[in-house]
């Protein structure tokens, strides 16, 4: 044929929708290819289909659709197979039960495929001259024929795994990659978005139309659950506590004694994985895949949290890692119709619409999915009881996270009714500093009266910390105490400071490195009241918490419960937390020791001030403040403040803040306890106390909590 030049643009589009209808023919064979004529038979449970049936089905939609009522003079292949492949269309007649399609050992797999070769060949003449009005037809063809590609692997793993000899379909077959991200919590302010496909490329018709909907604030994580932390999961009894699941997930778990993800196998004391590559030792960094919506859910009420809605999801999708490629996930939205959703129109109308009850949606894509398949908008659907295919989760919490943002907080806490700044922003290089001139005091005896008492404990709390351990400290500053804690538990053998001050860390880390050269540093700078996930190193091993210096008695009781209850998810079930605990005594002795004679704490206070000026421009007359420490009887706590002496205002990026005479910023809590307080709060928190240590006077405790 002579292509004139007027002809050219439609030429190219024809050429172009041949190429891809052949490439994506060719992939269906390939994915085949490594199966033997017995392996695309049989039909390995109701869910699944026969790779053969597979094989037909994508032909007869190319058939059915396009070449029988557009292609004049097309002889359709054979006319039994009009009920052998037809998969659900009503308005297409009587078809083959769909749990009966693996007995068709009739036609034989050559005749399917002389199928395909009939319909490529007459979709090659029908693509010749192929009318515009029908490119949404084809393209739903083209789409239609990947998503039976992912059933193919789908229904092959299916197939596979219960097989005695676990064969691989190919021991080469790549698996998702290690999630690697923080899994930190993303925030979004939500408000009115827009969701759902627009504009003229194909989508799925349940993908549109784009319409606004609400989304009150809400975070979401960055990153995926991963395989390691199901193993806590598992480890906590998450399959045995009717708490965490649904009523129907609860009924179904029990009757099925589901007690892991579907494909994953027990072997002795570690768990193997069933495979495209056949049996494969569990690589804990893995996302977790192959869940249902029930286990999904439950994990995330165990985790505290919940599962994203679709709305948040798409929302959000920009800023994800890993949103497609690695497994698709799970949202909290049953799969119903848009506002305004019609049905495409004809028989292809009952492609999405009339499914849409009883299902939930997920998002994103998977290993399996094939490549350039899904959108952002994309919605998949299954059975919230359904997890043969790769479907896993990400987390999503209620409300805007407290963010680690000096200004916000400052703008915020200078504008309250009685002004407050977190005694987190105390630890710049020059706080930490300051802070260990303070421990040096006599005035302070928390440090070494806690350390006094550490060195004579030790040994029993050693005693509960097993082989192979990972020590997590919470604020762990100089590491001093982290040495008493190594040097009685040479066991530990992994070591992953938390700490919001980088410089305090740095330091910190290097001696330790020096002088413990067998020893894994894993550290994370950042605030350890928000949600974040453990270095591999830590979170392969079982982790013991360690939280000195009574820094927990700088949260209100009700933050401290918070903390020791998001610990526990972060620890995991086998944990055990060593936490330093200042005890209630002498309003003196307390009073002194939070206004020591030489003057340090009242430098590290007013050091606040000087870090506002520096890193916010802020103008605080450092001489205008005093610093003041009082003992609140009624709270159980010293209050730092620092006081203004005279009326005055303050700016700060271009706001006024007024201060009149004696009016203070509170600066820092630090809650004394009873042993008897202390436990009801690692109670309410889900631990409970199995040690309990006390000094003598200046009274001062160390507890160790294990999971209640
Ligand atoms: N553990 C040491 C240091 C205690 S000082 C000891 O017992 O002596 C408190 C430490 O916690 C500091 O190093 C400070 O930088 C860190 N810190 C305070 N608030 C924090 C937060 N929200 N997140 C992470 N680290 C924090
Ligand atoms: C880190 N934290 C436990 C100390 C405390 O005692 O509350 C901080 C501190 N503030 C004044 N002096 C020490």
């Amino acid at each position: 044929m002579n292509a004139t030049y007027d002809d050219a643009p439609h030429w190219d589009a024809r050429t172009q929708a041949a190429t891809r209808y052949a490439a994506v023919r060719a992939r269906t064979l390939a994915l085949a290819a490594p199966l033997s004529a017995e392996d695309q038979v049989v039909q390995s449970m109701p869910d699944a289909s026969s790779t053969k049936w597979h094989l037909g089905h994508g032909s007869w939609f190319f058939e059915t659709f396009l070449l029988i009522p557009h292609l004049a003079g097309y002889c359709p292949f054979d006319s039994d197979f009009a009920y052998l492949f037809n998969s659900y269309y009503e308005a297409m007649g009587a078809r083959q039960p769909r749990t009966e399609r693996g007995l068709l050992t009739r036609p034989r797999l050559e005749a399917v495929m002389a199928y395909r070769a009939h319909v490529d060949a007459a979709m090659a003449d029908l693509l010749q001259d192929f009318p515009p009005a029908l490119d949404g037809l084809f393209d739903l063809g083209l789409a239609h024929e990947e998503q039976h590609q992912e059933l193919i692997l789908m229904d092959i793993l299916h197939l596979f795994s219960v097989s005695p000899l676990a064969p691989a379909y190919d021991p080469a077959h790549r698996e998702p990659p290690k999630v690697e991200s923080a899994g930190k919590m993303l925030a979004f302010e939500g408000g009115v978005v827009e969701i759902g496909h627009a504009g003229s490329s194909f989508a799925f018709d349940n993908e549109g139309p784009r319409h606004k909907t609400y989304l009150e604030p809400f975070q979401l994580s960055d990153s995926l659950v991963t395989n390691a932390e199901w193993l806590d999961f598992i480890a906590a009894d998450g399959y045995r506590q009717p708490r965490w699941w649904l009523s129907e997930g609860w009924a179904v778990v029990t009757a099925q004694c589901w007690d892991a993800p579907f494909y994953w196998r027990k072997n002795g004391d570690d768990w193997l994985e069933m495979t495209l590559a056949g049996l494969r030792s569990l690589d804990p960094a893995a996302p977790v895949r192959h869940i249902s919506y029930y286990e999904a859910d439950a994990f995330a009420a165990w985790a505290r949290a919940r599962l994203p809605s679709e709305a948040e999801w798409e929302h959000a999708e920009p800023q994800l890692r890993e949103a497609s490629g690695a497994v698709w996930q799970w949202t909290r939205s049953s799969y119903s119709s848009y506002p305004r959703f019609s049905p495409g129109l004809g028989a292809v109308g009952e492609y999405n619409g009339k499914f849409m009850v009883g299902q939930m949606v997920l998002r994103g894509g998977a290993g399996f999915t094939s490549a350039g398949h899904t959108r952002p908008t994309y919605r998949n659907f299954f059975h919230p009881h359904q997890r043969w295919m790769q479907s896993g989760l990400r987390l999503a919490k209620d409300g805007v996270a407290e963010q680690n943002d000096l200004a916000r907080d400052v703008a915020a806490g200078l504008s309250a009714k009685l002004k407050a700044l977190s005694p987190k922003y105390f630890y710049d290089a020059e706080g930490s500093r300051l802070f260990e001139a303070i421990c040096e005091q006599p005035e302070y005896y928390p440090t070494r009266t806690e350390m006094a008492l550490l060195e004579r404990v030790r040994p029993l709390i050693a005693a509960e910390i097993p082989d192979n351990a990972a020590l997590v400290e919470f604020g762990s500053g100089a590491g001093v105490k982290t040495r008493q804690l190594l040097d009685a538990a040479p066991q530990i053998v992994v070591y992953s400071p938390i700490d919001i001050s980088p410089d305090a860390m740095e330091a910190a880390n290097a001696a330790l490195a020096a002088d413990y050269p067998r020893l894994t540093i894993a550290p994370m700078v950042g605030d350890f009241t928000q949600p974040m996930r453990l270095p591999p190193a830590a979170q392969e091993r079982c982790r013991i918490g360690f939280f000195p210096g009574s820094t927990i008695g700088n949260f209100t009781p009700e933050m401290a419960t918070a903390f020791l209850a998001n610990c526990l998810v972060m620890l995991g079930p086998k944990a055990r937390f060593i936490v330093g605990l200042d005890l209630a005594k002498d309003p003196a002795i307390l009073e002194a020791a939070y206004d020591d004679a030489a003057g340090v704490t009242a430098a590290f206070n007013k050091n606040l001030l000087h870090r506002l000026n520096r890193e916010l421009g802020a103008d605080f007359d450092l001489a205008a403040f005093d610093h003041k420490a009082l003992w609140n009887a009624a709270e159980g706590r010293v209050e730092m403040h620092l006081v203004s002496r005279r009326d005055q205002t303050v700016r700060i990026k271009g706001t006024t803040y007024p201060f009149a005479a004696s009016e203070t910023i509170h600066t820092e809590n630090a809650y004394k306890f009873t042993p008897e307080g202390f436990a009801a709060i690692a109670q309410a928190a889900g631990w409970r106390v199995i040690q309990s240590h006390q000094s003598h006077d200046p009274a001062f405790a160390i507890s160790v909590l294990a999971p209640a």
